[in-house]
């Protein structure tokens, strides 16, 4: 095999066996968050036809599916995760035909489409709440978690039915006085608790799910999905005493979630949504661990075809020692049938190149080198990985003051002075800058959160051709993992663990692979193995720094490694 540069291999067709029932093990997918993807209308907000349009770019990207945040009627209390009507499309991003024109143009360049359930929770303007608010008899009475008071306070109101707490700040109890009753809420007050427990809700949410597998869907990320059950006789949970096991500020984060999230009924919901899913070969699911407890936590809910997000590559700091840490955490959690997920960013976080640089242990790094080094720990690493659109190019943040802030739980944060970690996810939400010009491409109109401030020159036309640009790293990554058994399926090994350089190895079937990246800004001597040849040197299959390099490298031998510099060899 040639050195990888930045071109790239043609897309796959759905139907291709090289990317079989095993794709969401073997594939890369691509978050989208549809408000700030591509604009087709004018108004400032993304929409379905945009992402069709961009469709190419992300077949030329070479990832493997395309995950859409919601897409669902909603009043955007938490802008999309708050839905009014599972089973149909916000008018905002389009309609039905657009949806399935979107599935169809996606099918025919080989990318799977996946959709984003949000299933603990809908939206209080939800018929189903609407209806179940009204009174305790009736069809939907018992589709949410309600309860009667457990007293009355010394003013005589009613007293919650214990003590749990919302995420996003207050009590997880709201007064209903229709019912004379509460709700539970574990996010905001218009986001109540579906009742799982219910046969009815089952069975609505199973055919809501064939409804989109009948559309062609191709799998499904679960928002989440740990919190789906809670103890059938809600005791309370136990407060956290001691401030230094507090994992964050507001009442939620000073209880043991004992009782509120992760209860054993999961495992047979599990069990029977697979079922239904399986019903059409080849569907992956993702269910996002909330508030978790890390690997540890997810692994019981592992399955084969069903990853969960842990997300501790997501919350490493950029430290060779904490990466391979959590490399030898995951690859030493998931054996067997389970399988890890790889993500540095998604719609509710910091962007890894502006969280990176920010970190406690490096500041101020180069951010595009910075980008493609954590590009090669994304996509060389073992696991699935999951990329959030703008990633590609090294996006960074948006600057957005306080004052501005549109995502209102992070406004309800900041009005009860609980700062993290709901702190402005519109920083992480901006617009897709896809030229240096007026609107970037995105949009003839005002967008509806403000670009990177150097959107005018981060931007894709801008990089495209540009071998040594970030998007050409993705590319040329994504290409040599898909040709690559061993770097998409292969074991995993560390080989160094800092201080300043990680490195790994890993194989499958006789491939071998070696990567490394420096973490430090200065140069680096780092000392390479031998290949397990006789006399076989390496070859650079990638390098971050010099993406053209093709010297074969000592093995075994001192190799300096440039600042920041992320190495991929192969033996020759
Ligand atoms: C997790 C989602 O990722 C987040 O954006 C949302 O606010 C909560 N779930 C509630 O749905």
């Amino acid at each position: 095999m040639s050195a990888v540069t930045a071109a790239h291999a043609p897309a796959l067709t759905v139907a291709d066996p090289t990317f079989g029932d095993d794709w969401w093990q073997r594939g890369v997918v691509y978050q989208v968050y549809p408000r700030s993807l591509q604009d087709t209308d004018g108004d400032g907000v993304g929409d379905l036809p945009g992402i069709t349009r961009r469709l190419e770019h992300l077949r030329d990207l070479g990832v493997d599916a395309v995950w859409l945040s919601p897409i669902y009627p909603s009043p955007g209390l938490d802008v999309g995760y708050d839905v009014a009507d599972h089973s149909a499309v916000d008018p905002t991003y389009g309609t039905m035909a657009d949806f399935d024109a979107l599935v169809a143009a996606a099918h025919g360049m080989g990318l799977r489409v996946i959709l984003d359930l949000v299933m603990n929770h809908t939206s209080d303007q939800h018929r189903w709440f609407t209806e179940s608010r009204r009174s305790r008899t009736g069809e939907y009475a018992d589709w949410y978690i309600w309860r009667d008071p457990s007293g009355v306070d010394r003013r005589g109101r009613p007293r919650p039915p214990n003590d749990w707490q919302s995420f996003f700040g207050g009590p997880a109890w709201t007064w209903e006085p229709a019912r004379e009753q509460f709700y539970m809420h574990t996010f905001l007050v218009q986001q109540p608790e579906l009742n799982w427990r219910s046969p009815a809700v089952r069975d609505a949410q199973m055919t809501m799910i064939r409804g989109w597998l009948d559309r062609g869907v191709d799998g499904f990320r679960l928002d989440v999905f740990n919190a789906f059950f809670k103890h059938a006789d809600l005791p309370d949970n136990p407060p956290i005493r001691d401030p230094r096991r507090w994992h964050g500020r507001g009442a939620y984060f000073r209880q043991e979630h004992l009782y509120d999230k992760d209860q054993p009924e999961l495992h047979d919901w599990l069990r029977e949504f697979r079922a239904v899913v399986d019903e059409r070969p080849g569907r992956m699911t993702v269910g996002e661990q909330f508030s978790g407890t890390g690997v540890t936590g997810a692994l019981p809910f592992v399955e084969p075809r069903h990853l969960v997000f842990d997300f501790r590559t997501i919350e490493t700091p950029w430290s060779a020692a904490a990466w391979a840490e959590s490399q030898r955490v995951q690859d030493q959690g998931y054996v067997g049938d389970t399988w890890p997920t790889l993500v540095l960013s998604n719609h509710d976080r910091s962007r890894q190149v502006t969280r990176l640089r920010e970190g406690r242990h490096v500041r101020g790094l180069d951010q595009d080198a910075l980008a493609k080094a954590a590009a090669v720990l994304l996509l060389a690493s073992r696991g699935t990985p999951f990329l959030y659109y703008g990633e590609e190019i090294g996006l960074g943040d948006s600057a957005i003051p306080r004052r501005d802030i549109v995502d209102p739980p992070a406004r309800q944060s900041l009005l009860q002075r609980l700062w993290a970690p709901w702190w402005n996810r519109d920083q992480c939400r901006g617009p897709m800058p896809w030229t240096g010009g007026t609107g970037r491409g995105f949009t003839t109109g005002r967008p509806w959160l403000p670009f990177a401030s150097d959107s005018g020159t981060r931007n894709v036309a801008g990089q495209d051709g540009d071998p040594r640009s970030v998007l050409a790293t993705y590319r040329a990554l994504l290409a040599l993992r898909r040709a690559s058994p061993a770097l998409h399926v292969g074991a995993s090994a560390p080989v160094a663990e800092g201080p300043d350089v990680y490195a790994w190895r890993r194989e499958h079937d006789g491939e071998v692979f070696l990567c490394a990246v420096n973490f430090t800004d200065r140069e680096t001597a780092f000392t390479l193995p031998g290949t397990g040849g006789e006399g076989r040197a390496w070859q650079v299959r990638y390098d971050s720094v010099d993406p053209v390099r093709t010297e074969p490298l000592p093995a075994p031998g001192s190799v300096a490694m440039r600042p920041l510099e992320a190495l991929v060899l192969e033996p020759r």
